[in-house]
């Protein structure tokens, strides 16, 4: 099976590639290199005869068509996106050019090829798009969890170009036949997350002595799902689905931002235990909201489950402490992250006032 993947040198994309060689496939991988993309994920994947790299963006319709003849994909799975919600607050432009724009140009320019292979060929190929909750907006703390059912209510800038991409991949199967998938997951986390994102900045913000910023009062709950968990079920949706289909994918796992903190502090105070002899948990700070802020995500995954089986396998308990561990033993991933624009972008969300005492 040969697979075109967008986005793969990112945190989940490259995760899914690494599964994928490990089966036995074939990728492409078509990145643009943006301050997500780090080719040092791939690392062990660039000396695999079945792995091939091309640098470009998904809306660059002339690239995308040539590598679509060229390669000839068996499917093609899209994670190319703009992805942090507070840097969609700070600038919506990256968000609509890539998650929305880009994904409508990469299905014109997949269709525009598909409509000339062979009947057979047609019908085996699949183009499944990698979304998320956030699609389906906020939760009270008692409604029930996100179903394929619930209607799309996008509340940040980065989930409404995430919706305007899911309504274009269900539109081009419903009107042109193309074979679509759609997966909407929760929060992922695990190695080679970008350090933005909440888990990976309390690791390593505890680790350099920093303080743990919670938005808020730290009530707000995500449905946390370890990667590798993720990219086996993506895996089962693209091999075993029918078209037009769209799969929730959740770790059952609800959990408050506070508990979270709490969770990775006193599993860090384990591991590696402060200097001084006190807890990590020291280091937590309350400080401005999110604009916006979602209060819940929750994800009913009963349908995967019914249809494939599909169950996370990893606890929260497992997959913190081979996060943790993974972090603790790759500072030179970090090194490399923090002395480029990541360290632009931590300055500009934490170095003004934002913490009450300040
Ligand atoms: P990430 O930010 O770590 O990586 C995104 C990757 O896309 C990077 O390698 C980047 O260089 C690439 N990219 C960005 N714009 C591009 C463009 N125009 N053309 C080609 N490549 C481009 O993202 P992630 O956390 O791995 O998320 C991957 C996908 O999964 C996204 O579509 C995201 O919306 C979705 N998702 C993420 C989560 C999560 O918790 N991280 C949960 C559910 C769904
Ligand atoms: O639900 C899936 C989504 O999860 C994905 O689609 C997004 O791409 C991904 O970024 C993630 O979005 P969140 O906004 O939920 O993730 P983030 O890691 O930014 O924040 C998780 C929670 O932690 C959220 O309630 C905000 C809070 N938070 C975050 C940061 C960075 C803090 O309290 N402090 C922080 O410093």
């Amino acid at each position: 099976m040969k697979i075109l993947v967008t986005g793969g040198c990112g945190f989940i994309g490259s995760a899914f590639i690494l599964q994928q060689l490990s089966l036995g496939r074939t990728v492409l991988n078509l990145d643009v290199l943006s301050y997500a993309g780090n080719p040092e994920n791939l690392y062990s994947a660039a000396c695999s005869p079945n792995y091939y790299f091309a640098h470009g963006d998904i809306g660059d319709r002339v690239l995308v068509s040539g590598l679509l003849q060229e390669f000839c994909p068996d499917a093609v799975v899209n994670f190319a996106a703009e992805t942090h919600v507070d840097r969609s607050i700070v600038d919506p432009t990256p968000f609509f050019k890539t998650n929305a724009y880009g994904t409508a140009s990469l299905l014109i320019e997949t269709l525009n090829w598909w409509k000339n292979l062979s009947k057979a060929q047609r019908e085996s190929f699949r183009f499944l798009h990698i979304s998320t909750d956030e699609v389906f907006g906020s939760l009270s703390g008692d409604e029930a969890a996100f179903s394929e059912e619930s209607p799309y209510r996008p509340r940040s800038p980065y989930s409404a170009s995430k919706a305007a991409a899911d309504f274009y991949v269900r539109s081009f199967h419903e009107t042109y036949g193309l074979p679509t998938l759609i997966t909407n997951c929760s929060n992922n986390y695990g190695p080679r997350q970008y350090p933005e994102k909440f888990i990976p900045l309390l690791v390593i913000n505890a680790l350099q002595g920093k303080r743990l910023p919670i938005y808020g009062n730290g009530t707000n709950i995500r449905d946390w799902l370890y990667v590798e968990d993720h990219c086996q079920a993506i895996d089962t949706v693209l091999t075993r689905s029918r078209p037009g289909e769209t799969y929730n994918i959740g770790g059952n796992c609800e959990k408050s931002n506070l508990d979270i903190a709490y969770a990775v502090t006193g599993m860090l105070d384990e591991i590696k235990p402060r200097a001084d002899g006190k807890s990590y948990s020291d280091q937590i700070a309350f400080v401005k909201d999110r604009p916006g802020h979602d209060f819940r995500y929750a994800i009913n995954a009963e349908k995967i489950r019914r249809d494939f089986g599909w169950k996370p396998t990893h606890s929260l308990a497992s997959g913190l402490h081979d996060t943790i561990s993974w972090y603790l033993a790759n500072d030179g991933w970090l090194e490399t992250i923090q002395s480029r624009s990541y360290k632009d972008w931590y300055e500009l969300n934490y170095a003004e006032p934002r913490f009450e005492d300040e």
